[in-house]
């Protein structure tokens, strides 16, 4: 079985590797353009996605949208995640949270998955803090200034480490019980 993990994003595409691989399941990257739909609801996003690639001919292939939502700031950047990572970046949502005691945000991650004609749209999380300074060097993103255990942030463990308790492990662990179903 071969499963094609489209995103314009390196640092997914490893994490999918880590996932998959060790299962069986060759992947392939593809980097396909399609239409983010604004919309404040990550699985509307995910599956507007996977209706154009599938109108495209594309098939067995996984995408995600995924989202930092913090309390204080209620639920931002959320579904804005990828504009404000480019735009104001760590640095800024660490601006927004100075002095700012109450730090707890979750880390959202919807996979989209079309296998066999069949789609199958799971959604996994991941609570933590975020951070008072940017820290580590592995991972992308929110990484550095996102901690799941208070401690270390996402920055400062390895990928394999990491997939056992983020969004993307957790949204993989829901999708793989899906798919046994259909297999
Ligand atoms: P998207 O799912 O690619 O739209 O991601 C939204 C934003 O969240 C991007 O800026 C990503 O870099 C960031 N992001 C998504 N997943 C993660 C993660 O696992 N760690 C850190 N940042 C992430």
């Amino acid at each position: 079985m071969r499963m094609t993990i489209i995103t314009s994003n390196p640092g997914k595409v490893r994490e999918y590797q880590h996932y998959f691989e060790g299962l069986g399941i060759e992947t392939a990257h593809l980097n396909v353009p399609y239409d983010e739909i604004q919309s404040s609801d990550l699985e509307e996003v995910v599956r507007k996605g996977m209706d154009e690639l599938k109108s495209k001919g594309i098939s067995d292939f996984i995408i995600d949208d995924s989202g930092l939502f913090i309390d204080r700031l209620e639920g931002f950047p959320g579904v804005w995640s990828a504009y404000v990572q480019k735009t104001i970046g760590n640095e800024g949502i660490l601006k927004l949270m100075g002095g700012v005691e109450e730090r707890s945000a979750v880390f959202k991650c919807c996979i989209g998955c079309n296998m066999n004609g069949k789609d199958i749209i799971v959604t996994g999380t991941c609570n933590g803090v975020i951070l008072e300074e940017e820290r580590g060097t592995e991972g992308f993103g929110y990484d550095p200034i996102f901690s799941h255990d208070g401690q270390r942030s996402f920055a400062e463990v390895r990928t394999d480490e990491k997939n056992d308790f983020s969004h993307r492990g957790n949204a993989v662990r829901l999708l793989l019980a899906e798919m046994e179903k259909i297999l």
